[in-house]
């Protein structure tokens, strides 16, 4: 069969208001056209974000009726740590409340004034910890990945002259780890190969550095592995998981996306020095080591999610459909980041809406007219984002997708809304910033339309 259908039944519904062009111009404008500000009830496709949106299973909410709450030793966090032993090779599992937790701890014990962390791109929390704990984030992606149009099939790849002349510049004393963020969510949701993550690993042995993944969507990387490189077409994905972890020394993982669950996150370490030390500031701030800030019901719910993520059907559907939008929006003209990545579809708001200069942030023009026209909400990621002072390589808008919620029907739903916006593209207008703090402005900004 050709068509590549969702490989579950719906069993349990959530109902959303279907609101006019009318009533969405009005919630636009009582948001000060931002997206964050506008109420869940208020949106009909939510594409913010794919992190804690998922749809669980039957079992899942049967791991959650499960669930051991003991404060020490609990069942739940054994069969949790069971999975993700045998999913990844890792023995030592911190449970966290979610992916930055992790970050947060780990940075504390390795980063510091004067550190230098390299990695093919971090996300926005992982810059964050890194900087907050006085060290410096360095980006290193390749070429081809800040060229929308430019297709390649692991536009997520480190860099690996980048990262040698790195070590070079900095000295190897000054960097505490290096890290490789798969799948590479900043540049577009895009896969890292195992022929890149293998040369990553070869300079970190010649230099005695130790690699760590930031393995947020680590299943859907295996599955472009496995679709796109060479020798791995008859792996099995559990396999591609096991030798992509088996390079590692530590990750850091936000269950809200591949976990399939709506909170949770895990630090995996190799090292039992470095385990006993994460420990003990995991049990300062989030929480006893076999809960790390969740109820017992979370791991249950996370051991499960762990278990389906890497079913086969299901990425072969997940890809797919994230895929199907981006192909869709491809034949309207609209530019996207090309190949789609694996969680969301990109879109290029400097070529979408050309005559709104970049200081006028195209891509929050794109967010409210695809608002306007749909009730979908996405969310910029360009220079709103980035913040004063640092202007990012591209103007983007994200549309994520949340795993096992939206439907085909949505998604041609989607699609039409962005051929519209696409046809009309002529009346978006430019934006200013009327009130911001000075971080992670995005959140909170208000802006108006520039007449
Ligand atoms: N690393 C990556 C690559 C991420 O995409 C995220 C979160 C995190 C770390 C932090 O995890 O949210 O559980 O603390 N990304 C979400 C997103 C928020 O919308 O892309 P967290």
């Amino acid at each position: 069969m050709k068509t590549i259908i969702e490989p579950f039944r719906v069993k349990s519904v959530e109902p959303f208001r279907m609101t006019t062009r009318t009533e969405r111009e009005a919630i636009l404008r009582k948001a000060h056209f931002n997206p964050f500000l506008i109420h869940g009830k208020d949106v009909m496709i939510d594409l913010l974000t794919d992190s804690g949106t998922s749809a669980m299973s039957a079992e899942q909410w049967a791991g959650i009726m499960r669930g051991d709450e003991c404060y020490a030793g609990s069942e739940s966090y054994f069969r949790l740590q069971r999975v993700v032993a045998e999913l990844t090779g890792f023995d030592h599992v911190l449970p966290t409340h979610q992916g930055r937790a992790s970050e947060r701890i780990l940075f504390e014990l390795i980063g510091g004034k004067g550190k230098v962390v390299p990695n093919n791109s971090h996300f926005d929390t992982t810059r964050a910890n890194v900087e907050h704990s006085g060290a410096t984030a360095v980006d290193l992606p390749i070429r081809e990945a800040s060229c929308p149009s430019e297709r390649h099939p692991f536009k997520g790849n480190m860099d690996i002259d980048a990262l040698e002349a790195t070590i070079a510049r900095v000295g190897v004393q000054s960097i505490p780890a290096v890290m490789v963020t798969i799948t590479n969510n900043t540049c577009g949701g895009q896969p890292v190969s195992l022929e890149n993550l293998r040369a990553v690993r070869r300079i970190c042995d010649t230099h005695g550095l130790p690699l760590i993944l930031d393995a947020c969507r680590f299943a859907e990387n295996a599955w472009f592995i496995r679709t796109r490189e060479a020798g791995y077409e008859h792996v099995p994905v559990r396999s591609i998981v096991r030798e992509m972890f088996d390079l590692a020394d530590g990750a850091t993982i936000s269950s809200k996306k591949d976990g399939l669950v709506n909170i949770g996150g895990l630090l995996l370490l190799r090292s039992p020095e470095l385990f006993r030390k994460a420990s003990n500031l995991l049990i300062l701030t989030e929480g006893y080591v076999t809960y790390g800030g969740l109820a017992g019901r979370d791991l249950e719910a996370m051991a499960q999610g762990f278990t389906e993520i890497v079913e086969e059907d299901y990425l072969s559907y997940r890809i797919r459909s994230v895929e199907y939008l981006g192909e869709k929006l491809l034949k309207a003209g609209v530019q996207i980041i090309d190949p789609p990545g694996g969680h969301a579809i990109y879109i290029d708001a400097a070529h979408l809406a050309p005559h709104i200069p970049r200081d006028q942030f195209p891509g929050q023009s794109v967010v409210c007219g695809l608002y306007r026209i749909g009730g979908i909400r996405s969310c910029e990621i360009g220079s709103v984002m980035a913040g004063p002072g640092r202007p990012p390589a591209m103007e983007l808008v994200r549309l994520a997708i949340p795993r096992r919620v939206y439907t085909q029907s949505h998604m041609d739903y989607v699609a039409e809304a962005c051929e519209e916006l696409f046809e009309r593209r002529s009346e978006l207008r430019g934006m200013r910033i009327t009130e911001a703090p000075d971080v992670l402005r995005h959140f909170t900004a208000k802006f108006e339309e520039i007449d």
